[in-house]
């Protein structure tokens, strides 16, 4: 499998253009099974779990063109078979979104359980309770969840925690139910209001996305239509986060300053200058990082997708700082591979503590997950001397060109292959 390898040290400096949102993206990619013309997506990210996304829509039965560098034309008229494919479904979570939009659109659904990065336990009972509310039977056996139901009728469907995909997934099976719906303790993530905004531009009838009640009332028809997705949060926190970390000087373009408020402001409180203007920002660093104290929260709190970015950042400044993660069960798998660089960070439960150490040393480290593995390039940036980082397929789900845009901002990153590894030993 292939890796990077990175030689740390070198500040990172020039500008970065952030692509579209991939949890926006991939709901959105799932909800064009409801629409009843084909739909052109812009903006659309060029990483695994779009691809994997368009391959499932493909094998169920629908049409894909690629019209250009992230634009891309869906027709899922021609899907007669709602049931999603083993092996695909099982590399992501995003693939819970085929339940809700294909129990939407067809009142049945045969999609395995989902996958995806590995953060603890990641049940899907409040998705099941959203389907349930709404008059849906469901089933699991052998590993695929199957769903059916005579007729979907609004009702009221309250979360028992604030959960994203039972929030989106509640959307896509109430958008054509009968009636009112009304979803309350909704989480308010930006690829929320994005999933509402691009389904109420074909004509659904959704009020209140990114606060905590969102009532729909079901329509009958969902048009074409030709939409852009928004830009990523968390890639603009990622270089963000990388920006400061190796005490660089970077502009970021194509941002909404709104949706990263959050990490703005955690960025200044350890020491960096964010100036922000309209799509774009500036950060940048004039001394050395201090601790702070962090915990991560549903939107607009920190979010826990920055969690180990910043986590990262935090080995080497002044101090010690506190960061509690309590949104996933296990989500500092991470810090085993940090301390093989040299970090001090011990961890009970879901808090870690981090005492500042003067430099990170390169080594030879392994990704566990999207964000983890984003989190040990910037290890790899801010470490004296070489870093490798392997299993770099979990960075791919998540981050497009991650390489090149470094490459960009004057790092010294290269992606080994396995096949030229091993030809060098023969
Ligand atoms: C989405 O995951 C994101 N994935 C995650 O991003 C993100 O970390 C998470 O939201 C929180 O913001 C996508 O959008 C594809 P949740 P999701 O349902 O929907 C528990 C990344 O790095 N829960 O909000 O799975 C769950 O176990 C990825 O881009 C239940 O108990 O997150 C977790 O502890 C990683 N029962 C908590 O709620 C349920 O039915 C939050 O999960 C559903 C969730």
């Amino acid at each position: 499998m292939d890796k990077f390898v990175i030689t740390g040290g070198i500040p990172l400096h020039g500008s970065v253009v952030i692509s579209g949102a991939k949890n926006a993206a991939v709901a959105i990619v799932a909800a064009t099974i409801l629409a009843d013309e084909p739909c052109v997506l812009e903006n659309v990210p060029e990483i695994s779990d779009i691809s994997i996304s368009l391959r499932i829509l493909y094998e169920m039965g629908a049409s894909i063109k690629i019209l250009g560098k992230n634009t891309i034309r869906i027709d899922t008229r021609g899907i007669s078979d709602p049931v999603v494919p083993y092996d695909l479904a099982r590399s992501m979570r995003a693939s819970s979104y085929f339940l809700g939009t294909l129990l939407g659109r067809f009142h049945k659904a045969d999609v395995p359980m989902p996958g995806g990065c590995d953060l603890g336990d990641r049940p899907i009972d409040q998705h099941l309770k959203a389907f349930n509310s709404l008059g849906a039977e469901h089933t699991i056996d052998g590993g695929i969840v199957s769903l059916r139901a005579d007729s979907l009728i609004g009702s009221q469907i309250y979360f028992d925690i604030n959960t994203v995909g039972g929030t989106i997934n509640a959307i896509f099976a109430a958008v054509k139910a009968q009636g009112l719906t009304v979803i309350e303790n909704a989480a308010k993530e930006p690829h929320i209001v994005d999933l509402a905004n691009f389904l109420n531009s074909m004509g659904a009838d959704i009020m209140g996305a990114g606060t905590d009640v969102i009532k729909i009332r079901g329509v009958n028809r969902l048009k074409g239509v030709t939409y852009a997705i928004i830009p990523d949060q968390i890639e603009a926190g990622t270089y963000m986060v990388a920006a400061a970390a190796t005490h660089g000087d970077v502009w970021i373009n194509n941002i909404i300053p709104k949706h990263l408020e959050s990490i703005t402001a955690k960025l200044r409180k350890v020491g960096a200058t964010v100036e922000e203007y309209d799509e774009c920002l500036h950060i940048y660093t004039s001394g050395p990082l201090v601790k702070t104290s962090l915990k991560t929260l549903p939107h607009p709190g920190f979010p826990t997708d920055m969690q180990p970015q910043f986590s990262t950042l935090l080995t080497t400044a002044e101090g010690t700082s506190v960061v509690t993660d309590d949104i996933f069960d296990n989500r500092f798998r991470y810090v085993s591979e940090l301390r093989r660089m040299g970090a001090d960070i011990t961890v009970e439960g879901t808090t870690a503590v981090i005492q500042g150490v003067r430099k990170l040393k390169g080594a030879t480290v392994r990704a566990t997950d999207l964000r983890a593995g984003a989190a040990l390039v910037i290890a790899g940036m801010m470490a004296s001397g070489v870093t490798t980082v392997e299993n770099i397929f979990h960075i791919e789900r998540g981050y497009e060109n991650i390489d090149d845009k470094l490459k960009g901002l004057g790092a010294d990153i290269k992606r080994v292959s396995d096949y030229e590894n091993a030809r060098k030993i023969v």
